[in-house]
């Protein structure tokens, strides 16, 4: 883990992106000041890389999903009709156009494992690497959707999330081997006089007959600087926190409650070193909402601006998306019980456990869009909103954030012009790049390769 020089540990940051027009900012994208509705551009991704490169973030972190979120009000419609993650580009081509107008800023992309083999994501991650010079990394995720499953010919109910990282561990095991031990460092020798490419003793098959994947090898791409893509995952289930603790270098979290949050943490340090993985070796970086100017009372302007744009259907289709529960469809003053009662549900299958008995549907409403409701949400001039990152920096034992976005341009420019240069003066962030690749922006010059301790890294040649 990096410090600053300061001996001070690093705070670090990745902008949080979606390629679509709404995610967790519902409503907002009709902000007359938002160019979010030029997501399918090139010059959109250029210009947020460039941002967050100035801002000196560790990378752009590309969440994805492959289907609709269908259970909300028993259609597709509110995820429709409000943008909520479609239309949805896919995020590896993003990353593409975007790393060509930076230098240094890293690229998470999520991609999912449950709907392809791995060989030709292996070869895609590679190659990011190769044109990135080393700053792509990859977000593991095994999906839930059930009409991504549909997608993809698998009948919903069919693959439980648990089988799912079976194979997962399967998955990954392929491709280690395909980065890590098919391609010796130096097996291409670019030899003109004698016209040789590639040295063939320094190639080899993997030959890899797992319980899930068979995959002969060799990779089809030669060594890239990083060789595994840095490794991203945010599973919430008991078995997918597991698989992170072991293959993860950077587990993200949405803290849904502070004691919740801190149990995960823990939870997570204590897998990990179960794996014989160290502290160090694995970050755990928390969903960060962040909205700031020179002043309090700009900062406060700026925040009641943003709350008169947001539509709770985006965010009550967001929370109780996968439930069937539509509190719109209820009267405000009915109790949520009655509500449950009336649409056949109980607190646990709805989603609303969070909330007390005597809760009303329009208390369930306005919660579900007052943006200052979320845990990890600060506003502020720059002192108040450092001293607040910093806080929870400390007390959750934490590595770093993932910054929500807002509005385009307006969240990323703004952490950078006004919150950066503050966390800096205190020595808990850098004052520039150190080292060239996505894994040196996490673990300090040097490190481009896995830590000997990763499980991948046992594949080595
Ligand atoms: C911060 C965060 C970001 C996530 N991003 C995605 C995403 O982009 N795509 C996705 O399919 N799942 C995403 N997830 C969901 C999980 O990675 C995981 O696939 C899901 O929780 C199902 O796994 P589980 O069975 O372990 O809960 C995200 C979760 C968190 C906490």
């Amino acid at each position: 883990m990096s410090d600053t020089g300061s001996g001070k540990r690093q705070i670090h940051v990745c902008s949080l992106e979606m390629p679509t027009i709404s995610h967790n900012n519902y409503g907002l994208w009709a902000h007359p000041d938002n160019r979010k509705h030029l997501y399918h551009t090139i010059e959109f991704w250029r210009d947020c890389a460039r941002e967050a490169e100035a801002a000196l973030l560790d990378a752009i972190f590309i969440a994805d999903v492959l289907g609709v979120a269908d259970a909300f009000g028993g259609s597709m419609d509110t995820s429709i009709r409000e943008g909520i993650h479609i239309p949805e580009l896919d995020p590896m081509l993003l990353a593409a156009v975007g790393m060509g107008a930076t230098e240094r800023l890293g690229w998470g992309v999520t991609v999912s494992a449950s709907y392809e083999p791995p060989f030709g994501l292996a070869r895609r991650m590679s190659t990011m690497d190769h044109l990135s010079d080393g700053r792509i990394g990859w977000n593991i995720v095994m999906s839930y959707h059930h009409n991504a499953d549909e997608n993809h010919g698998i009948a919903p109910g069919s693959l439980p999330s648990f089988e799912r990282y079976e194979r997962g561990d399967d998955f990954m095991e392929v491709c280690y081997k395909l980065w890590e031990s098919s391609w010796d460092e130096d097996a291409v020798l670019a030899d003109r006089e004698n016209g040789v490419y590639t040295d063939p003793r320094k190639v080899r098959r993997i030959d890899h007959a797992g319980e899930y994947y068979s995959c002969s090898g060799p990779h089809m791409v030669d060594p890239s600087p990083q060789r595994t893509p840095v490794l991203f995952q945010a599973g919430m289930s008991d078995r997918g926190r597991r698989f992170a603790a072991k293959h993860a270098e950077a587990v993200f979290f949405v803290a849904r409650t502070l004691d919740g949050l801190k149990l995960s943490v823990e939870d997570l340090r204590r897998n990990a070193s179960a794996f014989g993985r160290s502290r160090e070796e694995v970050l755990a970086m928390v969903q960060l909402n962040v909205i700031t100017a020179p002043t309090m009372a700009e900062a406060e302007d700026k925040v009641a601006e943003f709350q008169k744009w947001t539509r709770p259907e985006g965010y009550l289709a967001h929370e109780y998306g996968m439930s069937n529960f539509d509190p719109m469809k209820h009267p405000r003053e009915r109790l949520l019980d009655e509500a449950l009662a009336l649409d056949g549900l109980t607190r646990q299958d709805s989603g609303t456990y969070g909330h007390g008995p005597e809760a009303t549907i329009g208390e369930i409403i306005d919660a579900a869009a007052d943006i200052r409701n979320e845990p990890m949400f600060v506003y502020g001039d720059p002192v108040t909103v450092a001293d607040q990152i910093e806080s929870w920096f400390e007390e959750f034992d934490l590595d770093g954030y993932l910054l929500r976005n807002y509005v385009h341009p307006g969240t990323v420019r703004d952490f950078g012009r006004y919150v950066v240069p503050e966390l800096q003066r205190r020595g808990r962030y850098r004052t520039d790049y150190e080292g060239s690749t996505l894994r040196e922006h996490f673990f300090g010059p040097g490190r481009k390769r896995l830590a000997d301790s990763h499980p991948g890294a046992r594949h080595r040649a």
